[in-house]
């Protein structure tokens, strides 16, 4: 048995999809409101809990072969939390720890990426058989922003649109776990995984222009503005969650995780559906509200800031390697995309 850590994550249930065709899975979720959907996608075992929660992850541990582990996004207790599920993989005597880590774990100034180089690092000096997959940005990321993509033909980001990344498709990460998971010979080993070659998000509305047969054009957005939306969207979910007991909390947390995104498109949504819900509105009920920092926004900001500068490169030769075919390029995964839409529409 696999046991994916992180499971209910976007990450997690493509893994959970692919794994389980071909060895039974342990899912490890944070909420109840998962283990129905876990169960669709092919898990045999569903664990509710606290990944906090030692004694939680000890039983999750029990049956398991292996271990896919997958830390919440941003999460401030990345190494505290590797510490324990690499901790309690020790004493259950698992086969094969697989981790899920970041393409360039070694950049200081992203916080997440740092904390990721340390938890590589309590891997080697854990004697567990590992394998450490280091993923360049999803291509999914896109699919946040699919809104104004298509509707108003903009594909925005907050950092310069000619910084350049590679980017590997889900789908694309979810078969290689699945080949180092099954296949011998990939103890020991830390994988890049990227699926392009660099390219900005210019030529990735290029590409989108030309699968949607309509015109998309890369925006930059100001660092201060996103903040500010971002801001203002935690604050509004925050303050709807008073008014409005029936969005439950955790719902609004959900979306304020995705926030600024996901947010501003439940805000696009509402305001359809309740023209009252205005610009006008919103702004009132902001001022209204508490304050709002968040770990997850600055931590954010810094990885834009860095992106801005650097963008975040790598090479598809190792996944080209371990896949024994093309990864995914940009023009497939879109064309994937819509046709998978239109079969929905
Ligand atoms: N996005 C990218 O391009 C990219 C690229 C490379 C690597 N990564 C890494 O991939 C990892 C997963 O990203 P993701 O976007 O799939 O994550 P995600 O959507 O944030 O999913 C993580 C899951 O963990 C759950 N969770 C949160 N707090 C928890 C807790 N205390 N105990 C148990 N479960 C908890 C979340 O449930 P709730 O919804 O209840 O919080 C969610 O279902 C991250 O570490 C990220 O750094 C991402």
């Amino acid at each position: 048995m696999i046991l994916i850590t992180g499971a209910g994550g976007k990450t997690g249930r493509t893994l959970v999809k692919t794994l389980s065709k071909v060895e039974s899975v342990c899912a490890f979720v944070h909420r109840e409101e998962h283990v129905s959907m876990m169960k669709s996608l092919g898990a045999d075992k569903v664990i509710v809990g606290d990944i906090h929660n030692e004694s939680v992850i000890r039983s999750a541990m029990q049956g398991a072969r292996s271990v896919y582990h997958i830390c919440p996004n941003m999460n401030p207790d990345e190494t505290v939390i590797g510490k324990l599920v690499i901790g309690e993989a020790c004493k259950t005597g698992v086969e094969h720890f697989v981790y899920h880590s970041v393409l360039h774990p070694q950049t200081e100034k992203m916080k997440h990426h740092w904390q990721k180089l340390r938890v590589e690092e309590m891997l080697f000096e854990s004697g567990l058989p590992f394998t450490i997959l280091q993923p360049a940005p999803y291509m999914q990321n896109l699919l946040a922003s699919w809104g104004s993509i298509t509707e108003d033909g903009v594909l925005r980001v907050p950092y310069s649109v000619n910084s350049k990344f590679s980017f590997v498709d889900l789908e694309d990460l979810a078969e290689t776990a699945k080949i180092v998971l099954t296949e011998p010979n990939h103890l020991n080993a830390i994988y890049e995984l990227a699926g392009t070659l660099p390219i900005s998000h210019v030529d990735v509305a290029k590409i989108l222009s030309r699968i949607l047969n309509s015109p998309v054009r890369a925006e930059k957005e100001e660092i201060e503005n996103w903040r500010l939306r971002a801001e203002r969207s935690e604050r509004f979910l925050r303050a709807q969650s008073k008014r409005a007991p029936e969005m439950s909390e955790r719902f609004l947390r959900a979306q304020s995780k995705r926030a600024p995104e996901m947010s501003e498109h439940f805000l696009r949504a509402q305001s359809k559906r309740a023209p009252e819900m205005s610009e006008h509105f919103l702004r009132a009920q902001s001022k209204r509200a508490p304050e709002m920092g968040g770990y997850t926004i600055e931590n954010l900001i810094k990885m834009f800031e860095y992106y801005d500068q650097w963008g975040l490169m790598g090479n598809p030769n190792v996944s080209r390697w371990l896949l024994k075919r093309e990864p995914t390029s940009f023009e497939i995964f879109i064309g994937r995309i819509v046709q998978e839409r239109d079969a929905t529409h």
